[in-house]
């Protein structure tokens, strides 16, 4: 898996920013490279380029897991020291390219993003680019297109999520072209999709960039239950231009474990990409159709009991807009008891096996309703097996509990 741009929160209340130097866990290149960014050796200056693998230390820390952290706190040890402390790991040596933001030029790792570049040396409204379907434990899926920036001499918008920077590269970020590219994007998917639950960031970011869906009339009327999936792909209707497109369908309850509810989908391919090649190698989930009946289907849309899925929930740890959730959340929501502004989260170690997956335990009301994993842990990069997600119920029955 690509590493670069460190781990961090994805999900629809993980929002999407980069990940700040003291969340960094255990994963020494994302950081030696953080070290290069600014050319200075350490974070906000220090020592020279070579010498920022000395603010690499093992970390024997209460509490701190992982091999190694970087300490931009912490003094340099020696020579002497890191050798006595065994094998140093040393982050990849990248040379750095010159590009310019909105007018300001940084210095940044050859191979980062543009939006790597801009949330390492942006300002916060530049670290602030939208984003749907990229997330910084993921490599980057290049789908949604919200993130578009302004390239000199590009013909079109670049998606900053994907398009690595180059030498030179002169980026504009808030120009009227990018801002009304990143509103439509917005408008369209909310005009027919329920984006109710979707992440504060994306909620925020509709209200900056007056995202107005209302416009293009009201909803259609909701499908009937698999009438999305029966459709033949090629074959979309002409809408009647009275009522806006919708995806709207009932949610597809079919197991124990969490619930399907394509009305919040968006299509952005986190899912499809979690259960494949970003994580978990299942392979259970694909988009089917074409056009706008394209959709998240198993194989001849079975129910999941009958797919290959093996409920590791990793593509609900990455879904943007709550269309993936658990039944408990499901059930919770459905009862009007469901409260997020009460939640706590609490970190601790997974004690079904060996591995040390670190988990994040979601509390409301003294009952855990949903279990994560930390997007920078350097064990899970925030995906989990089925025991980390889901087995947790067993806790709630404990004697005084
Ligand atoms: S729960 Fe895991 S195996 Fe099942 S569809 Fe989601 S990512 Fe794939
Ligand atoms: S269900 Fe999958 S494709 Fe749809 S919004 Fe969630 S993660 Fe994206
Ligand atoms: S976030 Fe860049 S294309 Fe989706």
């Amino acid at each position: 898996m690509t590493t670069t741009g460190g781990k961090g929160p994805a999900g629809p209340d993980g929002g999407s920013r980069a990940p700040e130097p003291g969340e960094i866990d255990g994963a020494p290149e994302a950081d030696a490279s953080r070290t290069e960014s600014n050319g200075s050796g350490t974070p906000g200056g220090g020592p020279g380029a070579g010498e920022g693998v000395g603010t690499l230390r093992r970390s024997n820390g209460a509490g701190a897991v992982g091999v190694t952290v970087a300490d931009p706190a912490g003094s340099a040890p020696g020579p002497a020291e890191r050798l006595a402390g065994g094998p140093v790991m040393l982050g990849q040596i990248r040379r750095t390219v010159t590009v310019t933001l909105d007018g300001t030029e940084v210095r940044i790792p050859e191979g980062s993003t543009i939006l790597e570049a801009l949330h390492r040396e942006g300002t916060p409204e530049q670290a602030d680019t939208p984003t749907l379907c990229w997330a910084p434990n993921m490599d980057p899926i290049n789908a949604c297109r919200v993130c578009v920036v302004e390239v000199e001499g590009s013909r079109a918008l670049v998606p900053s999520c994907a398009r690595k920077c180059e030498d030179g590269m002169e980026v504009r970020t808030a120009t009227e072209k990018v801002r009304h590219s990143r509103r439509m994007v917005l408008e369209l998917l909310a005009s027919s999709v329920d984006m109710d639950q979707a992440s504060a960031d994306v909620q925020r970011w509709m209200t900056d960039y007056g995202v107005d869906p209302d416009r293009y009339g009201p909803p259609a009327a909701p499908a009937e239950a698999g009438e999305r999936d029966r459709r033949h792909a090629g074959h979309h209707h002409a809408p009647d231009g009275r009522t806006r497109a919708t995806v709207a369908q009932p949610v597809k309850v079919d197991n124990d474990l969490y619930v399907r509810d394509y009305s919040r989908c968006i299509m952005c391919y986190k899912c499809v990409n979690a259960c494949g090649t970003d994580a978990q190698f299942t392979f259970a989930i694909a988009a089917a159709g074409r056009g706008f009946d394209a959709r998240i289907a198993t194989e001849h849309d079975v129910e999941l009991p009958e797919s290959a899925c093996v409920y590791c929930g990793n593509c609900i740890g990455v879904c943007p807009t709550g269309a993936l959730k658990s039944v408990a959340e499901h059930d919770k929501r459905e009862a009007d008891d469901w409260h997020p502004d009460e939640e706590s989260v609490t970190t601790t170690v997974c004690s079904f096996c060996g591995v040390g997956c670190n988990l994040e335990l979601h509390v409301q009301r003294g009952e855990i309703v949903n279990v994560t994993s930390p997007s920078d842990h350097s064990v899970t990069y925030g995906h989990l097996c089925i025991k980390g997600r889901f087995g947790f119920r067993h806790v709630q029955n404990l004697p005084g509990s």
